[in-house]
């Protein structure tokens, strides 16, 4: 009921994650915020810019020479300011314990089906409880006393409404959880699941991706906790508070990125790189864009292009296909592995088939400008986007809105998210390497009539649900979670 009285406008809107939206560097003397790889900053990022408002996060320490206010707020994006970001200082034990440690080597593997085991250390959790209490701290410092609505991001923060509500009455908290929720049985493998499950209740409002995700996550109130659960209307009713529990299919922003493939900048770097890989000679680039996560299936997918060349011997010095995008989770052992496999499998095609000035891969483990991203997506005929398990995979929405030409085909996992609304994809089973290499087959064989229907469809689907309409929607589901009507909401 907290919303009884006032307007929404008189709301101050803080958003909480672990990641910072801009990393800050010096380029020929002048400061640069670039964004870090990943779905959540480019989501979030045009809805701040939109909304206004604090943005909390855990600092790079790269803002030192940054101005800011008194309290530590940075203006940005830097070169048009429209929303502030308020960073805060871990020390490299709190974030070995927070980030490496319970949040990536914990959660992250319990909430993805993909066989890397999860490992749960009570100092981790001690590190993670107690960087959570410093976040809330500075909520509660930033939500002063006016009222406010506390938009969390992610599993770095599931204990963070808990502790906010502790100290604060009259403020709307919600989350959006950006990975999958895991199945009721999984779950248990975590020894601190009750405590994270009543964390997570603070909440008026929890978001997942899919209707599968907060109906696992029901379930697991239901057998977990002493609460009363509404599965038709996603509503918990927990120590006399409410949480609703909804799905929200998270999206880009689309008109911004077809307006930059239309840029002259884009078609410039479209040039240089056609040439690079041969495409004005006849060859044709295969595209995969990822930060290195075991979850993207990168293995899979490199095993797949080599089933594709050993099926089709025809395609042999004329398809290369481009891994792109870079490391991340560099200290944790899985992901040092990961980087391992994939040089390994990398080495072992090109030399397989490799000839003359033609390499079957090209492997950019790196990040790069926005521009070259989007003329990547516009010059390759096809897409493959192949995790084992993603909460969304906002890579293949990305690649759907950049194709302005409305060709290419994007070949999509049936584990992301995605897959539900990107139907006009072609669908692969990631771990099917024959299908994955018949679906690269298909894909490049399809007739440029099927080619642009399908790609018509996947825009329009894009276009309609965009980020603006996921944040517009969550909002409007926090405002409603807030009132005694919460109950009647449409799902
Ligand atoms: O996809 C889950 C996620 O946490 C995103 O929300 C985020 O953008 C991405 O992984 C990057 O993770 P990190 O902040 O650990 O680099």
């Amino acid at each position: 009921q907290r919303l009884v009285g006032r307007e929404l406008s008189e709301y101050r809107l803080i958003v909480v994650s672990n990641r910072q939206p801009y990393a800050f560097r010096m380029e020929n003397g002048n400061l640069v915020g670039e964004m870090p790889p990943g779905g959540l900053t480019a989501a979030i990022d045009p809805l701040m810019r939109a909304c206004g408002g604090t943005w909390i996060a855990q600092s790079n320490g790269d803002s030192d020479h940054l101005a800011m206010d008194a309290d530590g707020r940075i203006a940005v994006p830097l070169d048009s300011p429209a929303y502030r970001l308020r960073l805060m200082d871990l020390t490299e034990a709190e974030n070995d314990g927070y980030y490496y440690g319970f949040s990536n080597q914990g959660l992250w593997p319990l909430c993805h089906v993909a066989y890397t085991e999860p490992i749960f250390d009570t100092q981790d959790y001690e590190a993670y409880k107690s960087v959570n209490r410093k976040f809330a701290n500075l909520v509660v410092d930033e939500i002063g006393d006016g009222p406010a609505i506390v938009l969390i991001q992610d599993y770095h923060l599931a204990l963070l409404p808990r502790y906010i509500r502790q100290v604060c009455e009259d403020v709307i908290i919600g989350q959006f959880w950006h990975i999958p929720w895991p199945n009721t049985d999984i779950l248990r493998i975590c020894p601190w699941q009750e405590e994270i499950l009543d964390g997570m209740l603070g909440h008026d409002l929890l978001g997942f991706h899919l209707s599968s995700d907060c109906d696992k996550f029901l379930d697991a109130v239901a057998r977990n906790l002493n609460a009363q659960v509404d599965s038709q209307f996603g509503l918990v009713d927990y120590q006399d508070e409410m949480t609703l529990v909804r799905p929200f299919p998270i999206s880009i922003d689309f008109d911004s990125l077809d307006a930059e493939a239309r840029t002259a900048e884009v078609e410039s770097e479209m040039a240089r790189l056609s040439q690079e890989f041969g495409l004005d000679t006849g060859r044709i680039l295969g595209l995969g864009i990822d930060r290195q996560d075991y979850t993207k299936g990168i293995p899979h997918r490199l095993r797949a292009v080599e089933r594709f060349l050993e099926k089709w011997p025809e395609y042999q010095g004329k398809l290369v296909f481009l891994q792109a995008g870079a490391t991340s989770r560099t200290n944790i052992n899985s992901y040092m592995q990961l980087t391992i496999d994939i040089e390994s499998i990398v080495n072992r095609i090109n030399e397989r088939f490799g000839d003359g000035d033609w390499q079957p891969i090209a492997y950019w483990p790196t990040s790069f400008p926005s521009a070259t991203f989007s003329a990547l997506r516009r010059l390759a005929s096809f897409c493959a986007e192949s995790s084992l398990h993603d909460g969304m995979n906002l890579v293949a929405k990305e690649y759907v809105a950049s194709r302005v030409d409305e060709d290419g085909v994007l070949i999509l996992s049936a584990f992301a998210g995605a897959a539900q609304e990107l139907s006009s994809s072609i669908i692969i089973n990631p771990y099917a390497s024959e299908q994955f290499a018949d679906a690269i087959h298909q894909a490049l064989t399809m007739s440029d009539d099927e080619r642009r229907l399908r790609m018509r469809h996947m825009r329009s689907i894009v276009q309609q649900n965009n980020i603006y309409n996921w944040a517009g929607r969550i909002m409007m589901n926090l405002m409603q979670a807030s009132t005694p009507d919460h109950a009647r909401l449409p799902a």
